[in-house]
C-alpha cells in the first residue's frame, strides 16, 4: 500500500531543486521579453496614441504556437496602464479572448459584453444578434472611460468555423461610429499565415491596418528566454550547464516554440525532483521529452474522427497479429472494411479516402509511412505504427466502440495466420 504520510515526510527533506517553480508556467509574464523588442516597440507605438485620446489602428498578428504573442501583448498592456495611472488619466480595459473557446459572432458578442459588465450576463443563446450587439455598444458607453482593446487569440477558428461570425467582426472593427468617448481597438491574432485570404475583405481592410509577425526563435534566443527564467526558477547551481542549451535545441528543432522549452525544462526539473536528484541532467530532459511526446500523442489520437481511429485499430491489429515489421495499404484496408461492418451507422470509405487519412496520420507521426520500390511489381507503400504497440493500445482503448473490437482478429488476418503458420519462406533466387 502507498504510504502516504511518510511520502509526504520524505517529500518535506528532499533535495531542493525549485526556488519558483511558478516562474516556469506560461501563465508568467517575466519582466523583460529577450528577442522581441522590435514587436514590443512596434506594438507600443501603435497604441501610444490612445493615451492622448485618439484612436490607434487595429492590429493583426501573425506567428506560430509559443512565439510570444500573448505574452508581449500582456507586456505592452501592463506598461501602457502604468503610464495611464502616472498621468492619471482613465486606465484601457484589455479583453482576451480564445476563439478556440468562444467561437461563434454571438458568444463573441456576449463574452466582451460580460467582460465590461459581469454582474449583467448576456444569456449564453437566445437573443438576436442586433440586440447583443446594442447592448454591447450601451454597455461600453456606460461602463468604460478609457480605450478598449478586444485581442482576439486564434481568429481563424472562429472565421473558419462560422462564416457569419465575418458579419459580427465587420460591426465590431466599426462599433466605433456607435461610441461617446471609448474608443475600441481589435487586435487579431492568429497562427495560419495565409489565413488572410479566407477573411471578407471589407473586415480586413479595417483589421490588417498593421501588421505584425512573430517569427520563430532559433535555438539561441530560446537558450536567453530559458536562462532568464531559470535564474528565479531554480536554486543556484541546481542545473547541469547542458541542461539549457538542450532544451533549447530539442525546442527550436520542433517549431521554435519557447512554450515548449520551458514546460521541458520544468518537466526535467520535477523528475529530478521525484528522483531526490541533487541536479537537473541531460537525463532527465530526455526523459522529460519521451513523457512529453507520449502525452502529446495521445491527446492527439483520443481526439481523432472514429474513422481514423478505426484506420489505426486495423494497424495495431496487424502489427499485434500478423508480427510484420511493415504493413500495405492493402491490407489496411482489407481489414479496415471488415471491422466497420461491426459498428452500426459507420460508413465504408472508399480506398483513396483510406489513404488519405493514413497520409494525415503520417503528417502527424502516428504512423510512418514510406514508399519502396518492389522490383518489377512498381512502388508499394509500407505503413508501420510510430508508437510501441501497448501505447497504441492504451490510447484506442478508451473509445468504447473501438475497444469492443481489439482482441478479436477480423477474419482476413485470421485466414493469414492459418495460411502461413508454421511455414518459413525463402526468398526465390
Ligand atoms: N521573448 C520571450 N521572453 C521570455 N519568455 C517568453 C518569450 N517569448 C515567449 N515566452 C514565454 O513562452 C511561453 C509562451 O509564450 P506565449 O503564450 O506568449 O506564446 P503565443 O505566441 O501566445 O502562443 P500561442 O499561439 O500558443 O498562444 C510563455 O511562458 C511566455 O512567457
Ligand atoms: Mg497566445
Amino acid at each position: 500500500m502507498f504510504d502516504i504520510d511518510n511520502y509526504f515526510k520524505d517529500f518535506m527533506s528532499k533535495e531542493e531543486i525549485f526556488h519558483e517553480r511558478d516562474v516556469l508556467r506560461p501563465e508568467f509574464v517575466p519582466s523583460l521579453l529577450p528577442h522581441r523588442n522590435h514587436q514590443i516597440q512596434k506594438i507600443a507605438e501603435i497604441v501610444a496614441c490612445s493615451l492622448k485620446n485618439s484612436m490607434p489602428s487595429n492590429i493583426f498578428i501573425f506567428g506560430k504556437t509559443g512565439t510570444g504573442k500573448t505574452a508581449v501583448i500582456s507586456y505592452v498592456s501592463n506598461h501602457l496602464n502604468r503610464q495611464c495611472r502616472n498621468a492619471n488619466i482613465p486606465e484601457s480595459k484589455w479583453i482576451f479572448l480564445n476563439c478556440q473557446e468562444v467561437n461563434t459572432g454571438y458568444r463573441v458578442l456576449a463574452k466582451i459584453c460580460d467582460e465590461i459588465d459581469p454582474d449583467n450576463p448576456v444569456p449564453i443563446a437566445g437573443w438576436p444578434i442586433d440586440v447583443v450587439f446594442d447592448t454591447l455598444i450601451e454597455k461600453i458607453n456606460t461602463n468604460l472611460k478609457g480605450n478598449c482593446f478586444i485581442i482576439l487569440d486564434e481568429i481563424d477558428v472562429l472565421v473558419k468555423k462560422a462564416r457569419k461570425s465575418q458579419d459580427v467582426l465587420y460591426n465590431l472593427v466599426r462599433i466605433n461610429s456607435h461610441l461617446k468617448s471609448t474608443k475600441v481597438n481589435i487586435i487579431g491574432i492568429s497562427n495560419v499565415l495565409n489565413f488572410k485570404s479566407a477573411l471578407d475583405p471589407r473586415v480586413l481592410s479595417s483589421l490588417g491596418e498593421e501588421e505584425i509577425v512573430f517569427p520563430a526563435y532559433n535555438a539561441l534566443e530560446i537558450k536567453d528566454i530559458l536562462e532568464q527564467r531559470a535564474a528565479r526558477a531554480f536554486y543556484p547551481d541546481v542545473l547541469d550547464p547542458s541542461v539549457i542549451p538542450l532544451c533549447a535545441a530539442l525546442a527550436a528543432k520542433e517549431h521554435g516554440d519557447a512554450r515548449k522549452a520551458l514546460d521541458l525544462l520544468r518537466k526535467a526539473g520535477e523528475f529530478a525532483e521525484r528522483r531526490n536528484a541533487k541536479q537537473v541532467t541531460i537525463d532527465h530532459v530526455y526523459f522529460a521529452q519521451d513523457n512529453m511526446e507520449k502525452d502529446k500523442m495521445k491527446e492527439y489520437c483520443e481526439a481523432l474522427p472514429l474513422q481514423s481511429k478505426m484506420i489505426l485499430l486495423s494497424i495495431y491489429q496487424l502489427e499485434k497479429h500478423l508480427n510484420q515489421e511493415t504493413i500495405i495499404t492493402g491490407d489496411i484496408y482489407n481489414t479496415y472494411c471488415e471491422m466497420v461492418e461491426l459498428i452500426p451507422g459507420l460508413n465504408k470509405l472508399t480506398q483513396r479516402r483510406v489513404s488519405e487519412l493514413i497520409r494525415e496520420l503520417d503528417l502527424s507521426g502516428m504512423v510512418n509511412a514510406r514508399v519502396k520500390s518492389t522490383g518489377r511489381y512498381g512502388r508499394t507503400k509500407f505503413i508501420k505504427s510510430n508508437v510501441p504497440l501497448r501505447d497504441l493500445q492504451d490510447y484506442l482503448q478508451n473509445e468504447s466502440r473501438i475497444a469492443e473490437l481489439m482482441n478479436i482478429p477480423p477474419s482476413c488476418i485470421r485466414n493469414k495466420i492459418t495460411r502461413f503458420s508454421g511455414k518459413k519462406f525463402r526468398k526465390l533466387m
